[in-house]
């Protein structure tokens, strides 16, 4: 007997073993989970959405803000039900947390199967086989970033985004020490990786149909420094725009410090490179910049600022910023306020401070109490919403080059892309178009959004 294509269909899936994955926190977590996908799906793992139907359950969790931290754990505590209905399914705890917290994590939560660092996920898939054998909770920490440190990187499995747009880490780590940061601590010293393997991988991506590149790292601007020979981010950047065919490159995250007038003069001469630069200031006060050990001030920042804009008119800005440093007092955040004010981001990321563990600032005094550093952070975001919708509206009438990424999810018949400056552009047209440039003539602005209208294909 014939078995129609939709039962078929529905047996395979019913065989088929299931992962959901839950991340918490930055791209480069994102990019991890992504890893997982992969490596678990080349061992026969399909994705789900639905962790009631999982056999394996990851967690990527996030430190970087208590808050974060909270989430990651009330979430285990939640995934406990689904594991007394489910005993067979396998829960995975990876990420910042998972790094800093282990022992926490495994006493806390006893139903924790696994908890595995940021650099030993490349053993994923032989460590699942092991608790499966041995039905034991367990571990897995190297210590060494010698031996651990690149299996992070494996050019033969690139990672995807949206399959237009690839993500691809060109450095880990992270060696400033901000005082409020728990990032070194939890991803080590910074390692870069090697050039030839970073274009390889790009041209793997784009064989397989990528068209941007987002290259990531905790401090892409600092790519290269410990590498033999050493090699600076803006060279690596036109290695990648003059060796392979990508059409848009773009990176993520920088350091005011460390943006040299040569990154910022490829931002003129690349034209791969897009006019858009998340560019952390964390604070607008110069006291608050030096308790930050943040190694600038807020004149330094700004005329970065300005020299990039002499450079790209066009660019578009965003930035980190963070209310509630201990001992910040009014006087300090209006020197934030200030900063917001005269550069005008096109997008902010605010957030309020919390102490971290082992963190320098952890230990300052005096703290600043939770109903001032809401109170700012209101103030402030308040005042970004009407900047950005002021500069969403001000695209209307425009004509704006968009890569089209996929279908949208704002309704029926549209798509969605993004303008060289990130905009995310929605617009009626045949999905024959993803993956290609068009123009598109932007029609209305919102909050988040723009909306087009296709002009050429
Ligand atoms: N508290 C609040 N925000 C923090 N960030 C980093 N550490 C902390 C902390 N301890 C913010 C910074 C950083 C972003 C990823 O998270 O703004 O750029
Ligand atoms: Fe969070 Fe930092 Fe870890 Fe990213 S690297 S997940 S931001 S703590």
């Amino acid at each position: 007997m014939r078995q129609s294509s939709a039962v078929k269909a529905k047996a395979e899936k019913m065989a088929s073993k299931l992962l959901y994955v839950h991340t918490f926190g930055c791209q480069m977590n994102e990019y991890d989970s992504l890893r997982v996908q992969r490596l678990l799906g080349l061992e026969g793992y399909a994705v789900t959405e639905n962790p009631k139907e999982a056999d394996i359950i990851f967690v990527n969790t996030c430190s970087v803000r208590a808050k974060a931290e909270q989430k990651a754990y009330s979430l285990l505590g939640r995934l406990k039900g689904i594991k007394v209905r489910n005993p067979n399914a396998l829960l995975v705890v990876g990420g910042c947390v998972a790094e800093q917290q282990r022992e926490k994590i495994i006493e806390r939560f006893p139903h924790v199967d696994l908890v595995i660092g940021t650099r030993a996920i490349s053993r994923l898939p032989d460590m699942i086989k092991e608790v499966r054998r041995t039905r034991t909770q367990k571990w897995l920490f190297p210590e060494s970033e010698e031996s651990c440190g690149m299996e992070w990187l494996d050019s033969s499995s690139p990672m995807w985004k949206t399959g237009i747009v690839a993500s691809v880490t060109i450095m880990q780590g992270c060696d400033n020490f901000c005082t409020y940061c728990i990032v070194p601590y939890v991803r080590g010293r910074e390692r870069s990786r090697a050039p030839q393997e970073i274009i390889a991988e790009i041209r793997s991506l784009i064989a397989k149909g990528a068209k941007e590149v987002l290259l990531l790292g905790q401090n892409v601007n600092s790519y290269g420094k410990n590498l033999d020979p050493p090699i600076s981010f803006s060279e690596l950047i036109k290695m990648i725009a003059s060796e392979t065919d990508v059409l848009r490159i773009r990176f993520t995250t920088s350091h005011p410090k460390d943006l040299t007038e040569d990154l910022m003069k490829c931002f003129a001469e690349v034209p791969e490179l897009c006019p858009q630069l998340h560019l952390p200031f964390q604070a607008g006060s110069d006291r608050i910049l030096k308790k930050m050990n943040r190694k600038y001030t807020q004149t330094e920042y700004l005329r970065k600022i300005e020299r990039l804009r002499d450079i790209r008119p066009d660019i578009s800005l965003s930035a980190d910023v963070m209310v509630g440093f201990p001992g910040e007092r009014e006087e300090d955040f209006l020197e934030t306020l200030k900063v917001v004010e005269s550069v005008q981001f096109d997008n902010l990321f605010s957030f309020k401070y919390s102490d971290r563990p082992f963190t320098v600032a952890s230990r300052m005094e005096p703290k600043v109490d939770e109903k001032t550093k809401s109170r700012w952070l209101s103030t402030l975001q308040a005042l970004q919403a009407e900047i950005t919708l002021k500069k969403n509206l001000a695209e209307v009438g425009s004509l704006r080059e968009v890569l089209v990424e996929g279908k949208s999810k704002t309704g029926r018949g549209q798509l969605t892309g993004r303008t060289p400056q990130g905009r995310i552009v929605n617009f009626v047209g045949p999905s024959s178009l993803v993956g290609k440039i068009v123009a598109v003539r932007i029609v209305e602005g919102y909050a988040h959004s723009l909306k087009g209208k296709l002009i050429e294909e």
